[in-house]
């Protein structure tokens, strides 16, 4: 069976992370998320100052930088599902260059609700598993399920980051829609409902072909 590329959208908050791994694991298929590529690399120092500097105002990374993170991991990769990528269109372009795209689905989520999930989102500080105070609660408050880990704020969830970081997505990742909304392979799933339902919704999809 030839494995799917996937692009998967949508503003922050809207479950991205959350399908994307089921997705990743109903395939089989390598889970690119940049996000955490560069909080996994936020102090490496280039010329155009360190990812992380940018992450913590809730700015975008420049591209040279995540195109090449990008690149690498999709050369490794026979199927894929992409998270966070391509996050404006100068970034789809340069996608279009190096891979081929099967689908794209894009998330959608009231912002009252995106605001909500972030500000309440928790992850392990060890093994990065994502929690959220009201939605997905640890068992033991503040522990990992996973690993019994502390559980963390991101640094960009701070309301006034997260304001930016849905201004950012207006601005820069809207035009990557407008880009991919004609295409052959686009799909828009409401993204409001619970994880399970979501997923349903996702599954579906491709069952459907
Ligand atoms: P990134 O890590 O990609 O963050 P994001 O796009 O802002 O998305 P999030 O990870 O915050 O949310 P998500 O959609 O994955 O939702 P999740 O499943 O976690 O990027 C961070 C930063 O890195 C950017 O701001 C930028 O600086 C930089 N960056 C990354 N890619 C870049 C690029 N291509 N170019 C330039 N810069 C780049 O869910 C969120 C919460 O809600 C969780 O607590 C979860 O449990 C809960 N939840 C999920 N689904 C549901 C549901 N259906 N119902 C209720 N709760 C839910």
């Amino acid at each position: 069976m030839k494995l799917p590329k996937i692009v998967l959208l949508g503003p922050p908050g809207a479950g991205k992370g959350t399908q994307g791994s089921l997705i990743s694991e109903y395939f089989g298929i390598a889970h690119i998320t940049t996000g955490n590529a560069l909080r996994i690399n936020r102090d490496l120092e280039t010329e155009l100052g360190t990812p992380g500097s940018f992450i913590d105002r809730g700015e975008l990374v420049p591209d040279s930088i995540v195109n090449e993170i990008v690149e690498v991991e999709i050369k490794k990769a026979s199927g894929f599902v992409l998270d966070g990528y391509p996050r404006n269109r100068k970034q789809a372009e340069y996608l279009s260059t190096i891979s081929e795209i099967d689908k794209i689905i894009y998330l959608d989520v009231a912002s009252e609700e995106l605001i909500k999930r972030l500000s309440g989102r928790r992850v392990c500080s060890s093994c990065g598993e994502n929690y959220h105070i009201e939605f997905r609660p640890p068992k033991k408050n503040g522990k990992c399920d996973l690993c019994s880990s502390e559980l963390v704020q991101r640094s960009d969830d701070q309301e006034e980051t997260i304001l930016n970081r849905l201004r950012v997505f207006s601005e820069h990742t809207e035009p990557v829609l407008e880009y991919y909304i004609n295409r052959e392979g686009f799909v828009r799933i409401e993204g409001r409902d619970n994880p399970e339902d979501v997923w349903e919704s996702i599954r579906k999809i491709f069952e459907e072909g």
